[in-house]
């Protein structure tokens, strides 16, 4: 496992929507340059970006036109080098977006692709036999383009599915993974991959890295796959890391990746933590202070995925990401304390959504932006302080609108607000830095957890992490258990007596076994 994992707390950047330098009202790279001290100053040492790729923006940039060009409205390769060795020189990482699944359907690939006959790209992307051809069970955009067949999508329309090949062959299209079009591919990618790690990024995060190999449901393909590129690209980049947009720990860190994303999924552990949300509207989440939450569901599931993946890599936990509702949707400033608590004294490598830090709101009603859909919301400008569009542009016209200075939060009311969110994570993040115990690799043993009950307790080495977002007080007792010796940390009342915790409403403690 990567050493420099170890330690690290990442942050995510949305490029369109972090700092605006030039004032065309659209974030970018040197925008980020200029945020660093900023971001290390938080405790976060590496920084995923979301796709900052040439790209005619049907999703935000997952629409590859052109994978070894910065696009023109974030600023150019040299930026992006400065970037990383900007980076670099303040101690601190840079992943790209890899998105290797599908292109735009503007990448000259796809364009080459679409021609009558048979070229070197025709099975680059895949395709039915004819344009009368489309079976069941597939997504397929039909007619309209000059080649006699329909392309396979992976996501959107725009979107073309790239051709790995198929696990298993169902139809006479398609292509087995061994096919010498499926492997060049492949090596595409690779070479994509080095490109970037050559200019001094250090690794990917990798989008939908599931979705290679068609007909795979077991993901046998896919995962040998992955075997193949991972393999290679840690031998010649021996400290680039991968994290996967997977959310199956024990397929995706088998298979090479250094961490995998725990998602937010319906009927998922890390989901019913933070964003159990009933249709009628009741908030069922562990995290909530309304106490209706099981941490015994996660802990099921965490437990059977960190055990069977010890060894392999490492489970990331976000605050959020541009897919998902920032919790702040459901959540007041005290529940987001005790949540965010959770994410940075587990086990695995955190990621911090940019925002997260001040409870940046989920905007409401917004029209969808470059494909955002239901996503928007998350995805609107940093709010960095009380001026013209939270000063995230000087431009009358800006990407996403902010809330209203005045109305809503920004950095630099929360750095000056001693008990803000903001400063709660600084803590955090601060104490993982400083104890060994609760980074990456430090030991996880579950002390109190019981069905639909409050609290949860773990064990981090020495160190007990005791929970109740609940607001009711409650007890829960811990046979053999000593006396907390000192108290590191704590938001509430909650301590540790002899054989049992005692916690006060809505309360978080830290504290030295
Ligand atoms: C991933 C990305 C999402 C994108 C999709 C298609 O889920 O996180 O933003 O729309 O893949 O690339
Ligand atoms: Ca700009």
């Amino acid at each position: 496992m990567q050493e420099w994992l170890k330690d690290s707390v990442f942050y995510e950047i949305y490029p369109q929507t972090f700092y605006d330098t030039n004032g065309d009202g659209i974030g970018d790279i040197k925008g980020i340059i200029e945020k660093l001290d900023y971001v290390k100053g938080l405790g976060c040492n590496a920084i995923w970006l979301n796709p900052c790729f040439d790209s005619p923006f049907m999703d935000a940039g997952y629409d590859v036109r052109d994978y070894k060009r910065c696009a023109p409205r974030y600023g150019t390769n040299e930026d992006l080098k400065n970037l990383f060795e900007t980076a670099h020189q303040k101690g601190m990482h840079i992943i790209l977006d890899l998105v290797p699944g599908h292109t735009s359907d503007e990448h000259a690939w796809f364009k080459e692709s679409c021609k009558p006959g048979h070229n070197e790209y025709t099975n680059r992307f895949v395709w039915t036999s004819n344009v009368w051809d489309s079976p069941e069970g597939y997504r397929f955009v039909c007619g309209t383009t000059d080649h006699d067949g329909n392309y396979m999508v992976n996501f959107f329309s725009s979107q073309p599915a790239l051709n790995y090949g198929f696990h298993k062959i169902t139809h006479d299209w398609q292509l087995p993974a061994d096919h010498p079009d499926c492997i060049a591919t492949r090596e595409a990618l690779k070479d994509i991959m080095k490109f970037w790690l050559d200019m001094g990024c250090d690794g990917f995060r990798v989008d939908m890295a599931d979705s290679l190999i068609k007909n795979d449901e077991e993901k046998e393909g896919t995962m040998a796959l992955w075997q193949n590129i991972t393999e290679e690209i840690h031998r010649e980049y021996p400290k680039a890391v991968l994290v996967s947009e997977w959310s199956c720990p024990k397929r995706a860190l088998k298979c090479g990746f250094d961490m995998d994303f725990y998602l937010d999924h319906w009927g998922h552990g890390y989901h019913s933590l933070f964003r159990e949300i009933t249709k009628e509207g009741e908030n069922r989440s562990f995290f909530s202070k309304e106490g209706k939450g099981n941490a015994a569901l996660f802990v099921k599931e965490y437990m059977e995925d960190l055990l069977a993946t010890k060894h392999d890599g490492y489970i990331s936990f976000i605050t959020c990401n541009h897919d998902t509702p920032r919790m702040s949707r459901w959540m007041d400033e005290r529940e987001l304390k005790l949540a965010y608590a959770a994410i940075f004294t587990m086990p695995g490598v955190p990621f911090l959504y940019y925002g997260d830090e001040i409870g940046m709101p989920f905007m409401e009603g917004l029209v969808s932006k470059e494909g955002g859909f239901s996503r928007t919301g998350t995805r609107t400008p940093m709010q960095w302080n009380g001026e013209k569009n939270c000063g995230f542009t000087t431009s009358d016209a800006p990407y996403l609108p902010t809330g209203k200075p005045g109305e809503t939060v920004n950095v630099e009311q929360e750095e000056k607000r001693a008990d803000s969110l903001y400063h709660t994570v600084k803590d955090l993040i601060a104490l993982r830095h400083k104890y060994e115990d609760l980074q990456s690799d430090g030991s996880f043993e579950v002390l109190y957890v019981k069905e639909n009950e409050y609290p949860f307790i773990y064990r981090r080495g020495n160190l007990a992490v005791m929970f109740n977002p609940g607001a009711k007080p409650v007890e829960a007792s811990l046979p053999g258990v000593k006396a907390g010796q000192e108290t590191i940390y704590s938001i509430g009342e909650a301590s540790l007596q002899e054989g049992k915790a005692v916690m006060g409403a809505q309360s978080f403690a830290l504290v030295r076994m």
